[in-house]
């Protein structure tokens, strides 16, 4: 058992590294961060953890902030700036980043 665990534990210490700092949503998904957490996997009252969840799904919750059918104004300073690609390139990040975060 010693082996895969150290394999494991390898990959969960390189993974996000290389993601964060390569994947095209990585800048606008910084400012998320404070809130949501590195990973999307921070859980606060009312505040439903992002990481992980299908990058489709994401998007679409992002639009629906963009397009003023969810209210959160502190979402909406920065997600109205946001472009269409912005928009799918962060939630990939999420998508990605809390994927690997919730194997650990
Ligand atoms: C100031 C803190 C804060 C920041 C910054 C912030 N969020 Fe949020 N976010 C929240 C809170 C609180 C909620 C839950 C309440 C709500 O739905 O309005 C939420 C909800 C969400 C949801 C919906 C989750 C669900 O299941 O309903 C998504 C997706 C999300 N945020 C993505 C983002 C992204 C992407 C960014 C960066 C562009 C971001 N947030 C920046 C606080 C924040």
């Amino acid at each position: 058992m010693k082996a895969p665990l150290t394999f494991l534990l390898a990959g969960l210490l390189a993974a996000p590294g290389v993601l964060a700092d390569t994947l095209p949503g990585a800048d606008k998904a910084f400012q998320c961060t404070a809130c949501h957490g590195p990973d999307g996997m921070k859980h606060a009252p009312g505040q439903p953890a992002i990481g992980g969840r299908s990058s489709a799904e994401l998007t679409a919750i992002l639009q629906d902030y963009q397009h003023l059918r969810r209210i959160n104004p502190a979402m909406q300073i920065l997600l109205l700036p946001m472009s269409d690609q912005d928009l799918e390139n962060v939630a990939e990040y999420f998508s990605l980043v809390g994927k690997t975060a919730s194997a650990n």
